[in-house]
């Protein structure tokens, strides 16, 4: 075979046949919207590098995920920013913090929604770290004691699924352990698995208040240089009862999500960051480049990857040019 006989274009001629032969299709149900809660009433207050992106009291938080879930979008994933922060992140395990509020506020008001808490302490402490530091170096294990005291207060306000996000070693396991114990077997972990010492999060870190105070975080998070090492992070937090894996960020780690999807065919969860959705709406808004046009390609290149869910940004947005097609 071969051309004259192989057209491969014959199929591209017309949006039917393009339609009808397409591999890949984004749908809604593949999205997850981040939120940002803070404390006080009638708080949204945009974040200055992510245009479109605001932390929310509660009672706002709320009016947010009821158009989230009326768009069709099936979960959130909450981050929260503390009244005080101190060097243990107290207000991380606290029953009455600002994710354990927003989430019984959620769980009453925009049932159907999926509410999603990412598990972390770098929101919480004064030093910007995603544990507890001694000689200016993150402590793993009494980390992960903190970290299943906080996963444990998400659930106990309602949380419908737990995503640790601080990368230290062993905490699937431990908080596995502890909501069994505590009587929430079939609360999922969606384990932020091959999450990368990235400079693509800086945004983020406006958003949520948590840029390090000293250091980065390199000593817990993985060199953007590796990839066999995403394998065996995987694996591990598979092994520790992860029911979700995540790559992160997504778009400059697409060959990761590829090895990743074939070599454990697990539901797969891919984080559009702060930084990948900051250098499309610049961009777009100095008009350089077709804003809906490059978002929905990229989204489309993550779940093409090996993706099964994003975590994006662009998560209502998206909705809505799906909505219109
Ligand atoms: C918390 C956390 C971070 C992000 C998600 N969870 C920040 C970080 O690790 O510094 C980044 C998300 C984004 O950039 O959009 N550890």
């Amino acid at each position: 075979m071969g051309f004259p006989i192989d057209r491969p274009r014959r199929l591209r001629q017309r949006e039917v046949f393009r339609r009808m032969v397409r591999e890949t299709v984004v749908g809604v149900d593949d999205l997850i919207y981040p939120l940002f809660a803070v404390h006080g009433t009638g708080v949204a207050r945009e974040v200055a590098s992510m245009p479109g992106v605001f932390q929310y009291s509660v009672d706002r938080l709320v009016k947010e995920a009821a158009e989230v879930a009326a768009l069709g979008i099936p979960a959130v994933i909450l981050f929260g920013i503390p009244r005080v922060k101190d060097a243990a992140g107290s207000e991380a395990s606290d029953d009455d913090g600002i994710i354990p509020r927003a989430v019984r506020a959620l769980k009453d008001q925009v049932p159907d929604l999926a509410v999603i808490t990412d598990v972390c302490l770098c929101e919480y402490t004064d030093h910007g770290h995603c544990g507890l530091v001694k000689d200016g170096v993150v402590q793993n294990d009494p980390t992960v004691e903190r970290l299943v005291a906080e996963a444990l207060a998400h659930a106990r306000a309602g949380a419908d699924m737990v995503a640790p996000s601080d990368m230290m070693d062993g905490r699937v396991g431990a908080i596995r352990r502890a909501l069994d114990d505590a009587g929430f077997p079939d609360t999922p972990i969606m384990a932020y698995a091959a999450k990368y010492a990235s400079g693509f999060y800086g945004p983020f870190r406006d958003a949520a208040q948590s840029t390090p105070q000293f250091g980065d975080r390199r000593g817990y998070q993985m060199d953007p240089a590796n990839a066999d090492e995403a394998i065996r992070e995987v694996a591990l937090d598979l092994e520790e009862g992860a029911d979700i894996v995540m790559v992160k960020p997504a778009m400059p780690y697409l060959d990761i999500i590829r090895r990743v999807k074939d070599a454990f065919r697990r539901p797969l969860a891919a984080y559009q960051v702060s930084g990948e959705y900051a250098m499309l709406k610049a961009a777009a808004r100095a008009g350089w480049l077709d804003e809906p046009r490059v978002a929905m390609e990229s989204l489309t290149a993550i779940k093409r990857a090996g993706a099964d869910l994003i975590i994006t940004y662009y998560a209502k947005e998206a909705a809505g040019w799906l909505r219109r097609r």
